[in-house]
């Protein structure tokens, strides 16, 4: 599977952009802060954190946020996605966000991981949501 090239100065910026959004996070519940960030076909970004509730499954994660972003700006294709969380780990999106993000990615969109150091491991989408359902199996 052929992966999107991103450059060095992109990379960079996504990582800076969900650092920023990361710092911003309403965690107050997990502490768990996560920020993400997307790029868009036009080459802009995007970003979110996660806002947690006192009515806990009302939360809202980070990449959904991000997506938000997206679609508010007028882009429906995303061409790279990076998340990165609280802690050293390399943190991949929920379950519920990999399919979120499946109806704004292609199959070999990469999904980066990062932490506070910088830039981990890349999966495209296919890789963590194989065989998923999308738009395109709906009649138009
Ligand atoms: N979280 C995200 O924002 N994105 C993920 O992909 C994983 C989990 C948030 C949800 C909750 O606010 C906190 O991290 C702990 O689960």
């Amino acid at each position: 599977m052929t992966r999107i090239a991103l450059t060095d100065a992109q990379q960079q910026a996504l990582w800076q952009a969900a650092r920023a959004a990361q710092a911003m996070a309403y965690a107050p519940y997990s502490g768990f802060k996560v920020g993400a960030a997307v790029l868009d076909a036009q080459g802009r970004i995007h970003a979110g954190c996660n806002v947690e509730n006192a009515a806990y499954p009302e939360g809202l994660c980070a990449e959904a946020a991000a997506l938000s972003a997206m679609v508010l700006a007028g882009s429906t294709q995303a061409r790279a996605v990076l998340v990165l969380g609280s802690g050293a780990g390399w943190i991949t999106p929920c379950g519920g966000c990999r399919q979120k993000l499946r109806e704004f990615c292609s199959a070999d969109t990469p999904i980066m991981s990062a932490n506070a150091h910088g830039l981990g491991p890349s999966h495209t989408l296919a890789q963590l949501l194989p065989e998923s359902f999308g738009p395109e199996f709906l009649p138009a």
